[in-house]
């Protein structure tokens, strides 16, 4: 027997926004990042949504990219001045993660980060409920039970697994995304696309999660170039946040696997952008994964190629057509300071939770080996 887990309630489309009205309460604090909610309008959509249906609300901003606990408690703090009965996640990964961890410390505020990243967190809705509405198409986390949060002193990006995460409501309206810039386009794209071919290839065996990475991977290789080159087209916009959506809902029943496990340590460490440190190590790791898997043929055909090769070879020109670097070289981390780090950062990505669902067990050492060819820029053939 299985269950899917699922955003309670999802809306989707363009202007799918307006069914923001369909809550009902009386206070929302709003959790959006530094500038782009504001500048780009959608802020101001949801504080007019809410005044139209009389719910008062608050707005806590500026969650940095790759949000601190410390910010997280802030957010908690700011919550329990004002009591919402809503919390409203707005932005990109980083604003409805941070959110996600504000809404868990507003509620039970005794929680630490170490308790949180083992998943010890007590129910949620004690005193509030959660809606995530995202402008950035990737991160999925609008229907995931997970949120990721930095611990800066020791450089390391902790995911918090938590069931109760799985928002109330989740609005994807690919209008939201019309004003990203095209690096963010296409590093969140490319983390969809990682969900999806993690959750296919994961050590959990679930066909509704196969079905849609399927669909997610269809959409990404059928719209990410075209987002990256037409950014206002609306209907390719909602393509891409589809695909976001689809990938999230893929991994949150599937898990993910080590390219997530990678990618965590060289965000926590040297703050390259989450989808393109997995868009950086995806290739490679299927290449590591295909010696004991034998699903990736499978997301090969999606594209019209064959073997597992193939579809590494594929990401690879897609990442290069949007303008992603081939090497973490390329992201301009000095040689010295990667020798430095490398072998923390092994064995960071060794215990991160997202290595127990790949579908090859690495050792600490093969870690190692891959984190070396991805600097370089080298195929991995072990
Ligand atoms: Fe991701």
């Amino acid at each position: 027997m299985g269950k899917l887990f699922r955003t309670n309630e999802m809306f989707h489309g363009a202007n799918s926004l307006s069914e923001l009205k369909s809550i009902k309460g009386n206070k929302a604090v709003i959790v959006i990042g530094k500038e782009s909610a504001m500048a780009s309008g959608s802020l101001k959509r949801v504080q007019t949504i809410l005044d139209e249906i009389n719910i008062k609300h608050e707005v806590f901003s500026g969650v940095e990219p790759d949000p601190s606990i410390e910010t997280a408690m802030k957010g908690a703090e700011f919550m329990s001045k004002h009591n919402p009965d809503w919390i409203i996640g707005l932005g990109g990964c980083s604003s409805i993660d941070a959110a996600k961890t504000m809404w868990a410390l507003y509620e039970h505020p005794e929680l630490t980060l170490e308790l949180m990243s083992k998943g010890e967190i007590p129910p949620l809705r004690n005193k509030a409920r959660f809606v995530a509405i995202p402008t950035t198409s990737g991160t999925g986390t609008e229907t995931t039970p997970l949120a990721v949060i930095t611990d800066r002193v020791k450089g390391v990006k902790y995911p918090i697994p938590c069931y109760d995460f799985l928002p109330d409501l989740s609005i994807v309206d690919g209008e939201l995304c019309t004003t990203l810039p095209t690096n963010v386009t296409a590093d969140s794209g490319l983390d969809a696309l990682t969900h999806s071919v993690e959750a296919y290839a994961s050590n959990i065996d679930d066909n509704y999660a196969d079905a849609f990475a399927k669909g997610s991977i269809s959409l990404v290789f059928d719209n990410l170039e075209n987002a990256y080159n037409n950014p206002k087209d609306v209907d390719i916009r909602q393509k891409m946040h589809d695909a976001s959506f689809l990938g999230g809902y893929a991994f949150a029943n599937s898990w993910l696997g080590i390219a997530h496990s990678l990618a965590h340590q060289v965000g926590g460490m040297f703050g390259v952008a989450h989808g393109r440190a997995n868009a950086i190590v995806l290739p490679n790791v299927i290449r590591f994964n295909s010696k004991s898997s034998d699903r990736y043929p499978d997301l090969a055909k999606l594209i019209g190629k064959e073997t597992a090769e193939d579809f590494a070879s594929e990401i690879e020109v897609l990442r290069a057509t949007v303008n992603v670097p081939a090497s973490f070289k390329e992201c301009n981390i000095s040689e010295q300071e990667w020798n430095d780090k490398i072998k923390a950062m092994s064995q960071n990505a060794f215990n991160d939770v997202c290595t127990s669902f790949n579908p090859r067990v690495p050792t600490v050492e093969e870690m190692e080996k891959i984190f070396m060819a991805c600097y370089n820029g080298t195929k991995v053939t072990f």
